[in-house]
């Protein structure tokens, strides 16, 4: 069975206080949390102190996105064997507005992902359609087209030690949702896609949904079939909330 897991991206919001503050909330709540794993992804300047203040917890911690480089003169960038040196479980990649803001490609993305690999951390990569796309009815061409940039680069074997997030572009801090039957067909597209190349990858590998999900949608989406966690932005960000999405995961 595939253990869900609920993985906060926090994006680039947070204070040292307000860091702590969350932690606190999490580490009072997080018995309430009885099947899935939790996961945070704080910004950069922010993991260590998170780590030191989840340390005898279960919740993970990864980063927001990493470099494709291991080492070097890359100003700006941030290596995975950094990020796997203090603690990292994992690292985001591809996230649409690395991909709409920073113009980061589908190759890009790739290599970020095998980068990650790479050092040992575990990728959550990002897929999911614009409006338009899902409007013009190629939602599944745009997934796939994103899904066969990293297959090409590191075949499908590396999706044993990775995670998939389905985020619809335009569920991403709008308030609007895709369905569960929505999101349910793009998550058993992206299964029935890489079952055919290998079937048990693709039975153990972890689909989380993100786009808005809240204390109010969890546990229908959770429900689905294909659903195993969920990617929380802004919900990420108030300890109860986040916790409650965790809960309704509970077997
Ligand atoms: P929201 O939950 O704020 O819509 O953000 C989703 C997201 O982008 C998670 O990576």
């Amino acid at each position: 069975m595939r253990q869900p897991l609920v993985a906060g991206n926090w994006k680039m919001n947070g204070s040292t206080d307000s860091v702590n503050a969350l932690i606190e909330g999490l580490r009072a709540g997080i018995d309430t949390v009885t099947t899935a794993e939790m996961a945070v992804c704080p910004p950069y300047v922010y993991i260590p102190q998170v780590a030191a203040r989840l340390a005898g917890t279960p919740i993970s911690y990864g980063a927001q996105d990493v470099s494709d480089q291991e080492a070097g003169a890359y100003t700006g960038e941030v290596a995975p064997g950094m990020l796997a040196d203090i603690g990292c479980k994992y690292a985001i990649v591809g996230h649409s507005e690395r991909r709409s803001i920073y113009g980061e490609s589908d190759e890009f993305t790739a290599s970020k992902f095998a980068a990650a690999r790479k050092a040992g951390l575990i990728p959550i990569l990002c897929v999911g359609e614009l409006l338009e796309e899902r409007e013009q009815g190629i939602t599944e061409q745009v997934v796939e087209r994103q899904l066969d940039a990293v297959i090409d680069l590191e075949g499908i074997a590396a999706f044993a030690s990775a995670v998939i997030a389905y985020e619809p572009v335009w569920a991403i801090g709008t308030g609007k949702t895709a369905t569960p039957d929505q999101a349910q067909d793009v998550h058993a597209f992206i299964r029935g896609k890489l079952a055919g190349l290998d079937k048990a990858v693709a039975d153990g590998v972890r689909i989380l949904y993100g786009g808005s999900m809240n204390p109010g949608n969890a546990a229908e989406l959770l429900a689905m079939q294909d659903i195993d966690g969920g990617l929380i932005g802004g919900a990420s960000l108030k300890p109860d909330d986040f916790l409650a999405i965790g809960q309704a995961a509970n077997a």
